[in-house]
């Protein structure tokens, strides 16, 4: 359980992605009531809250990130009474719920943009969407191609994401009110925060002035320094100060988590102020590359932008929309790489990002703030990096002309059972994506009680975070080693080592966790150690 009425500054949250944490009715497709069901297994993991990405009625253009009905559950996933259910019994563990929400666009068959398109040019139907005769600029969409697309009547509308993702106008008092709204609804069901869907984009700048780079955000940084007129605008804090002051009135404490890909870390701490939202995705920690060096300076910017400001710091290194880092962390560490990878692609090397992903997860676990676990990294779960390409779903995949080959990887529905059909995912024996054979030695059922398995270091890692308040803890960097990164968080001491060869603890420690066995009392090479004096 957190520790204090402010829950979220230590909490451990975990993602689940409806679609493929669990199918409850057999149709390959993940379920609420799957979800419900699996919920104490999430309590014997030793976490503190979920996030559940969009459950909302959805055409599923976007798995989901497409919202038509942003206060009904797609029957695909259940109905309102099971997510009443899902938020009952998860309080009833002790656990929190974060829904998603998806403010920047609806999907193209939401009733606003219906209206939008049987209303003539210059109506308030499409005002409440950004319609021009002209594209006023070249702007790309994220998923790649123009952002501009024409409609009948010849009129175009900005879509940042998917075509079937039109972006609404903030600047229209009732889109503003319509999801004051949507807040209360989800609120008065009891829910416990929302994750705010591309918190940066709501406001675009007045001019829609040209820009021609294309948009790296979902896994990418855009680079420091003026941001471009999409993207972190100022305007945009001001919704979250009136969004704030309606949780306020909620008790226990309700939060809002921005999905902000906004660096620097000073800039992303804006979000975060003390009338705004209560926590961001720290992705530039996620994006940080393997080496000390980077990680120290990442760790020390962010815990010093969010302290500025009196926030919490969150930590994250996998979720739905970047490869899961067990396999990112097997590629060479310099490397940038496209998102996504394929048949023909360069293939990570799974024994090493394995290996990195635990001691990266122990490492993160270690320290101060709040983290984020994306469903079955818990596991080691690595990317599936062979899914054929006639089963991709994500709209990138297409948009982007094949030249990305998007998120679907890290979405494969999750194994809980070595020989079960679907590995436990559901009673049916398909899964809407395919899994991969190498699942069932990664499956749930093949790790519980295992010394040594992934999940069993989570479940080690999550239950002394709690005993000994690391969350709620502070970081002392300790030793000056190059290749090494060493700190302590109240007496326990974390040390992670990057170097080819092992490395001596202090004298006198005694080990408490470790990623990957000693060599003879010695740390080795990409793993990360807990200990205490
Ligand atoms: C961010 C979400 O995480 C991603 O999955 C989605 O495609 C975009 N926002 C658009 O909603």
């Amino acid at each position: 359980m957190p520790s204090t009425d402010a829950w979220w500054r230590d909490a451990v949250i975990y993602q689940i992605y409806p679609r493929s944490f669990a199918d409850g009715n057999g149709d390959g497709m993940g379920d609420l009531p799957g979800i419900t069901a699996r919920l104490p297994r999430l309590r014997e993991l030793g976490i503190d809250a979920v996030w559940l990405s969009p459950f909302y009625v959805s055409p599923q253009h976007d798995a989901g990130y497409d919202v038509a009905d942003y206060r009904d559950v797609d029957p695909r996933f259940g109905t309102l009474g099971d997510a009443d259910k899902l938020i009952t019994e998860a309080h009833d563990l002790g656990l929190k719920v974060i829904v998603d929400l998806v403010p920047n666009h609806t999907s193209s068959e939401h009733a606003w943009f219906r209206a939008a398109l049987a209303a003539p040019p210059g109506s308030p139907e499409r005002d409440r969407y950004i319609f021009r005769d002209e594209p006023p600029n070249s702007w790309q969409s994220v998923f790649g191609g123009p952002a501009w697309q024409q409609v009948e009547d010849g009129q175009w509308y900005l879509h940042l994401f998917d075509v079937s993702q039109p972006d609404l106008n903030w600047d229209h008092p009732e889109v503003r009110a319509e999801f004051l709204d949507i807040l209360r609804f989800w609120l008065d069901r009891g829910v416990d925060g929302f994750r705010v869907d591309v918190a940066h984009g709501l406001v675009k700048d007045a001019e829609l002035t040209d820009w021609t780079q294309p948009s790296v955000v979902l896994g990418g940084l855009e680079p420091a320094g003026t941001p471009p007129p999409m993207w972190d605008q100022e305007g945009v804090h001001e919704i979250y100060r009136q969004w704030r002051s309606v949780l306020d009135g909620y008790s226990p404490p309700r939060i809002l988590v921005a999905e902000a890909w906004v660096q620097p870390e000073e800039r992303l701490a804006r979000y975060v102020r003390p009338d705004e939202m209560h926590q961001a995705f720290n992705f530039p920690y996620l994006e940080a590359p393997w080496t000390p060096a980077e990680l120290r300076e990442v760790i020390d910017s962010s815990l010093a932008a969010t302290g500025a400001v009196g926030a919490t710091t969150t930590w994250v290194l996998s979720n739905h929309d970047v490869v899961r880092h067990a396999s990112r962390l097997g590629f060479p560490v310099t490397e940038k790489r496209k998102p996504g990878i394929g048949i023909g692609d360069p293939q990570p090397d799974t024994g090493l990002g394995l290996r990195r992903a635990r001691a990266a997860s122990l490492l993160m676990l270690g320290l101060p703030g709040s983290a984020y676990l994306y469903q079955g990294e818990e596991l080691g779960l690595p990317e599936h990096t062979t899914l054929a390409d006639e089963v991709r779903q994500d709209p990138a995949w297409e948009r982007s002309g094949h030249a990305e080959r998007g998120r679907d990887g890290c979405r494969v529905p999750i194994p809980w059972e070595a020989d079960a059909p679907s590995y436990g995912f559901g009673p049916g024996d398909h899964s809407w994506l395919p899994q991969p054979a190498v699942w069932a030695e990664y499956a749930l059922d093949r790790q519980v009680d295992v010394p040594g398995s992934t999940y069993e270091l989570y479940r080690s890692a999550l239950r002394l975070r709690r005993e000994r308040g690391l969350g709620a803890g502070s970081l002392a960097w300790t030793g000056s080693a190059e290749s090494v990164l060493a700190f302590r968080n109240g007496d326990l001491l974390v040390l992670t080592n990057f170097g080819p060869e092992p490395v001596a603890l202090p004298d006198g420690v005694r080990v408490l966790l470790s990623s990957e066995p000693l060599d003879d009392g010695r740390v080795p090479t990409d793993v990360t150690v807990w200990a205490v004096p």
